[in-house]
């Protein structure tokens, strides 16, 4: 995949409204600049990145995708640094709609803290491992770093409907 012709292969309509949404003229994807909104975007961007390493991560591990293992121990790194700034995303205690989080989050905060805590440690554990003994040193790792997701999940993210 040659990542620098992306830009170039968009289509006019795509392009302008990447330009359109770049200058803020997006409508719908700048709807709301209130602080309760930015915070949800920030967890849920977060998310959607960590989300996305975890299954390139996890579909390595399980063999579901191909080997790559240079991409594999960038994948880990970005996601333990991912993890280091989840609890940024929670400090704003208003739940906009658009917002999965429970109020559960607050109301037991030091346990949301500690299960968080628990995601860094289980992230940063499975990137030393790949940064040290490559895929093989991590792979066994990687279980139970998704687990840390599910751990958090249950309590503190409604479910979908
Ligand atoms: C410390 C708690 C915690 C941990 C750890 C955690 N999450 Fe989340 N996650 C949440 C909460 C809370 C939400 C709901 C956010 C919102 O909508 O406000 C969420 C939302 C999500 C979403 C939904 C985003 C959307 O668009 O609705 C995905 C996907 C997700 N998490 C994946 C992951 C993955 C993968 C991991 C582990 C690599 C992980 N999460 C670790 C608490 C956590």
């Amino acid at each position: 995949m040659n990542k620098k012709s992306s830009i170039f292969t968009m289509s006019g309509a795509a392009l302008g409204f990447l330009l359109l949404t770049a200058c803020g003229g997006g409508g719908a994807m700048v709807e709301d600049d209130s602080a309760e909104y930015q915070a949800y975007l920030y967890r849920d961007s977060l998310m959607t990145l960590a989300a996305n390493r975890m299954a390139l991560i996890g579909g390595m591990a399980r063999e579901e995708i191909p080997l790559d293992e240079e991409a594999f121990i960038a994948a880990t790194a970005q996601l333990a640094a991912l993890a280091t700034m989840n609890l940024d995303g929670f400090e704003n205690q208003t739940i906009v709609a658009a917002s999965r989080t429970l109020p559960a989050v607050w109301e037991n905060w030091e346990d949301f803290q500690q299960k968080n805590a628990d995601f860094v440690e289980a992230t940063q554990g499975l990137a030393d491992a790949a940064a040290d003994g490559g895929f093989s040193a991590a792979q066994g790792l990687v279980q139970g770093t998704a687990g840390t997701c599910g751990g958090c999940h249950r309590t503190y993210r409604e479910r979908e409907e």
